[in-house]
């Protein structure tokens, strides 16, 4: 059972200590991981940036943001008492190799005193453009490869295109080897797409339906209510297909699609994610208008707030060409999918933040009843991600009354009221499984480089004709050339 294991003695290098990433989300799921009792006595972490602070400092400040961030853990003093004791931190410059030879030293020590074995988890939760410098400077000081294991986890952006992935790769690869780094997709991490492996692997009723006989198409969704939110100088870099798709939904896809894994194994389960995505049918240019629509939001008034355009957020460029809506329609080329599109969208300043997928399957070979069913189809399975995980199938059924008239209704699993427990969060699964040495989680580098294939011809497409935006007002569920991308093949897209 994945949440059963402890974080054994090792210690755990985080870089870019002081920034939002940290405080966020890493500190706050390390505090929980103390608080249930899954770290080892020995366990220790050393957080590095430039702010000179003594440990001291530093425990105060993660005291701060642990308390302000921890949305469902209370604060218990005893378990910080102990948790701050296992706090360190190295100050310094990441392009110093000074830094890394003060570091090396730190460790030493640790290692001595907390009996850790010499086994290090770097993590870079640092700008992009340090992941090669930082991985370079453990290189030089041996840290790479040392005694006990010695691992690297990286956050993304994995490049910027299919080059660029290769490049960081490659800078990576000179100090650590490819088992040796963990890139995460904290959407992996997630309870409930975890449990489409469950859904789908560990019943014997669903999977003799899943493949194009079935099947009829796939919607999978991420919208965002929120802007860009003080990032707008990374995200109009990025974009919605850079930020979302690339990642996160086609992981997201490519477990919903994947073959099913001899076992539950990393590698198992990774080469059949990875199988899936070589096998997305890459975009031709002279295709990329009918598959694939960008979208940028304009002012509006939403809840009775006027809301900026993304022009207009700080850090943004006031002529920007940045997509913050993508919507593209993949198809896998192999025989459990031939010809079953699979729509994705993401964006932000939508309606709500919802991520679900719809599976919508054909429709009963011949209609015998006088039915009002709507043009979504009769049966359609709904596996809703967040908010409120869970799982619906809508049916159709008989209306009460005398009539033969039929309505669809829906079986309800819900993930909360089910269980009466609560998941963990995405960071304290990756960090735990990170620390353990489990990376079925983790994104592999042919896996990015796999998406990067699907994505870059649209990429490319896009940069080159440019885009009459803003093409959809704030609050609203995109541009219309998304329906219309959908209504070519007499599909909708669902209000989820
Ligand atoms: C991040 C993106 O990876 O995921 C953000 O960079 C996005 O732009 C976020 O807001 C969404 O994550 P979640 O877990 O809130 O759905």
């Amino acid at each position: 059972m994945r949440f059963e294991r402890r974080v054994p003695e090792c210690a755990l290098v985080i870089f870019g200590a002081n920034g939002d990433l940290a405080k966020r989300k890493l500190l706050p799921a390390l505090y929980r991981l103390a608080y249930d009792r899954r770290l080892s006595a020995g366990f220790a972490v050393v957080g590095i940036s430039r702010t000179p602070l003594s440990d001291e400092q530093f425990r105060a400040k993660m005291q701060e943001a642990v308390r302000r961030f921890s949305e469902d853990t209370e604060f218990a003093p005893d378990v910080w008492e102990t948790f701050a004791r296992s706090l360190f931190y190295v100050a310094g410059d990441v392009a110093d190799l000074g830094l890394y030879r003060g570091l090396g030293k730190k460790l030493t020590e640790i290692e001595q005193t907390r009996q850790t074995g010499g086994n290090v988890l770097f993590y870079l939760s640092t700008q992009p453009s340090q992941y090669a410098p930082v991985a370079q400077g453990l290189g030089s000081a041996t840290l790479g490869q040392n005694r006990g294991w010695r691992r690297l986890v990286v956050e993304k952006p994995f490049g910027h295109d299919l080059a660029s992935a290769r490049t960081l790769s490659e800078q990576l690869h000179t100090v650590f080897s490819e088992s040796q780094v963990y890139r995460i997709d904290h959407y992996l991490g997630k309870e409930t797409v975890q449990n489409i492996l469950a859904f789908r692997f560990g019943n014997g009723i669903f999977e003799p339906l899943w493949n194009r006989r079935y099947v009829n198409h796939v919607q999978i969704t991420a919208a965002e209510s929120i802007g860009v939110e003080g990032r707008g100088s990374y995200y109009q870099e990025a974009g919605a297909l850079a930020d979302m798709i690339h990642n996160h939904l086609l992981q997201v896809m490519a477990t919903i699609a994947m073959e099913p894994s001899a076992s539950f194994r990393a590698d198992s389960v990774r080469d059949e994610r990875s199988k899936l995505l070589r096998s997305i049918r890459p975009i031709k240019p002279d295709e990329v208008r009918e598959n694939a629509v960008a979208g940028q939001y304009g002012p509006s008034r939403v809840g009775g707030a006027d809301v900026p355009g993304f022009r207009q957020e700080p850090g943004v460029d006031p002529q920007s060409e940045t997509n913050s809506y993508a919507a593209v329609t993949f198809f896998v080329d192999n025989w459990r999918w031939a010809g079953v599109p699979f729509y994705l969208r993401s964006g932000k300043r939508l309606p709500k933040r919802v991520t679900e997928i719809a599976i919508q399957f054909n429709a009963a070979p011949l209609a015998i009843f006088d039915g009002d069913t709507d043009s979504t189809g009769p049966n359609l399975l709904i596996l809703r991600i967040q908010p409120e995980e869970g799982i619906s199938l809508r049916f159709l059924s008989k209306r009460p009354g005398t009539g033969m008239t039929l309505r669809p209704v829906s079986m309800d699993f819900n993930y909360g009221s089910s269980f009466g427990e609560r998941s963990p969060s995405a960071y304290e699964t990756l960090l735990l499984d990170a620390l353990i040495g489990d990376a079925t989680l983790y994104t592999r580098q042919d896996m990015v480089e796999a998406s990067w294939a699907a994505v870059e011809p649209i990429q490319n497409v896009w940069r080159e004709t440019g885009h009459a935006f803003p093409n959809y007002a704030a609050g609203t569920w995109g541009p219309a050339e998304s329906d219309a991308m959908l209504v070519r093949r007499g599909h909708r897209w669902r209000k989820p």
